[in-house]
């Protein structure tokens, strides 16, 4: 578990200064290989989009040795994307290209080994996600269901 994180965070240092850079081409990338997903961020703040995946980033470089904040985090920002209306099938297509991404922009330095740890601790992040999405909407269902109850009992 902390090997793969370990490997991560080392990748991740080698983007401090950068890191921004980094998360703009991944967003090129994204919104170029699956336009399908554009309507997501429509009236979206791209540059505020950007920044806030790059401050995710330097949570993971900076917590990869706790797996239970990184957890926490992740829930939460799994139960947010539910409320985007963005399904956990859209989870992979975003590890697809970020891994595409860091290929390109890590180049030489980018491994077998490297690939295989950040696949699978994307694997991990997304099972965390996927809970906070699956969280958020039974207690958005119980929330409906009350309000209708009490509206035609
Ligand atoms: C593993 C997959 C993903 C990760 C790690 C991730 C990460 C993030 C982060 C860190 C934020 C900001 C914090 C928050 O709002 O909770 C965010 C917001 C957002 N994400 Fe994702 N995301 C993922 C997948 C996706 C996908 C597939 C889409 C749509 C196609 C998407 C659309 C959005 C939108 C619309 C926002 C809100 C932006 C705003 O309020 O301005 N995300 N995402």
């Amino acid at each position: 578990m902390l090997k793969k994180f370990e490997l991560v965070g080392k990748s991740l240092e080698q983007f401090q200064g950068n890191r921004l850079e980094f998360t703009s081409k991944f967003y090129e990338i994204l919104l170029t290989v699956h336009p399908e997903l554009r309507r997501f961020f429509n009236n979206k703040d791209l540059l505020k989009q950007k920044k806030m995946l790059s401050g995710l980033l330097i949570i993971i470089s900076r917590r990869w040795r706790q797996p239970q904040t990184l957890a926490s985090i992740l829930r939460r920002i799994g139960g947010n994307h539910f409320r985007y209306g963005v399904k956990p099938e859209y989870f992979t297509i975003f590890e697809e290209v970020f891994l595409m991404t860091l290929e390109i922009q890590m180049g030489s330095n980018w491994t077998k080994e490297m690939q295989q740890a950040w696949s699978q601790a994307f694997d991990e992040m997304i099972e965390w996600m996927v809970e906070g999405y699956e969280e958020e909407k039974n207690q958005t269902r119980s929330a409906a269901t009350f309000v209708l109850r009490h509206k035609f009992s």
